[in-house]
């Protein structure tokens, strides 16, 4: 049986599917490595592809409405600096927040690019290319209408994987998102840890207050996600004594941090570098402490991100990082921006399940 997905082309999405209830393929972004991240197409094609969850990354607008982008900024991905030249902050970035869903909507969305002097380079050589065709900012509800829409039309139950994108930010800007996509994921029916949803976010502290503040506020008990950065990465601040520092992840890496993860979260979402030691070379591949402790306090690792275009060396094909995270470290699910490409190997590695 096929399906047409907003006119990309056809797929058969009961050959594609992905049949597993254990491995998991989660869409990093969607298809992004074929798409624009977080464009409806992208995740029209993941869909497609048999991904198990479909990621949304959720930022907040001035007008307090929830879209779909990665960043808490406009100018990686759009053409906001063109449409709106005198709307930057004095460190010269385009803020979501400083835009209604109106003027966000007026964006052309593009693969992601950098600035090399006045020229767009695009970050991503081999993916789609930037400002080609027609793709537009959503909001959360009308992503969560599309999968449920598909789930509908092909009778399928793919999921969800909502992160809430900096916490911290919104509350210095004086809004609370992580209630507002709370409120919208029940809107929409994901209220319980059996549901088809998992809600991630690099923020520790927020997610204690969403466990024992806002969910049962809402009668709500989502399963819940620690999304692990590099310290150095500068990923979330946090309030200590009324100033914002750099929040230390250091403690998360340890098999003491695993264990007490494993009281408060229900799995965790490191870089997938992380579960890999430094010193593994082509064939010599070594996982570090963070992947044993984890088995051990049966906390589910869903690694981000698997890209077939980049690389790490100590594997020469991206089938071979498959073989690394999945059957090596034996994680439950990874993130990936091409969803395709884990089903396919998860379809011919049945032994990994
Ligand atoms: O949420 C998992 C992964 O997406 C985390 O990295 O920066 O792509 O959101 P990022
Ligand atoms: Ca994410």
């Amino acid at each position: 049986m096929k399906y047409l997905f907003t006119g990309l082309a056809l797929f058969t999405c009961s050959v594609m599917a992905h049949a597993s209830e254990d491995k998991l393929v989660i869409a990093h972004r969607g298809a992004s490595g074929y798409l624009p991240e977080h464009t409806l197409p992208a995740k029209a094609m993941a869909y497609a592809q048999g991904a198990d969850y479909l990621e949304q990354d959720v930022v907040m607008t001035r007008d307090d409405q929830l879209v779909v982008l990665h960043d808490h900024f406009l100018d990686r991905v759009t053409d906001v600096a063109q449409q709106f030249p005198n709307r930057h902050r004095a460190d010269g970035r385009y803020y979501a927040i400083d835009f209604t869903l109106a003027e966000i909507r007026q964006l052309h969305f593009t693969e992601g690019f950098h600035l090399e002097g006045k020229k767009q380079v695009q970050n991503y050589p081999g993916r789609f290319p930037m400002n080609r065709s027609e793709f537009r900012v959503h909001t959360l509800a009308e992503e969560l209408e599309f999968i449920q829409g598909l789930n509908h039309s092909t009778g399928k139950n793919i999921g969800i994987y909502t992160e809430i994108k900096s916490p911290w930010f919104h509350r210095k800007e004086g809004k609370d998102i992580s209630k507002a996509v709370l409120i919208t994921l029940k809107q929409y029916g994901y209220t319980k840890p059996t549901d088809k949803a998992w809600l991630q976010c690099f923020d520790y502290d927020e997610l204690q207050r969403i466990k024992q503040t806002l969910e049962p506020q809402l009668g709500m008990d989502l399963k819940r996600v620690q999304l692990i950065a590099y310290t150095k990465d500068n990923e979330t601040q946090t309030l200590q004594n009324g100033h914002w520092r750099n929040y230390d992840y250091d403690w998360m890496m340890t098999p003491e941090g695993i264990e007490k993860l494993s009281k408060t979260v229900d799995g965790i979402g490191p870089d997938y570098h992380m579960l890999i030691d430094a010193q593994s070379t082509l064939g010599h591949i070594r996982l570090t402490p963070m992947v044993t402790a984890a088995h051990r306090y049966k906390l589910p690792i869903h690694p981000y991100t698997v890209r077939s275009d980049q690389l790490p060396n100590y594997v020469s094909n991206v089938d071979e990082l498959y073989q690394v995270l999945y059957q090596q470290a034996d994680v439950p699910g990874l993130f990936t921006d091409f969803p395709d490409k884990a089903v396919s190997w998860l379809a011919r590695h049945p032994q990994a399940e």
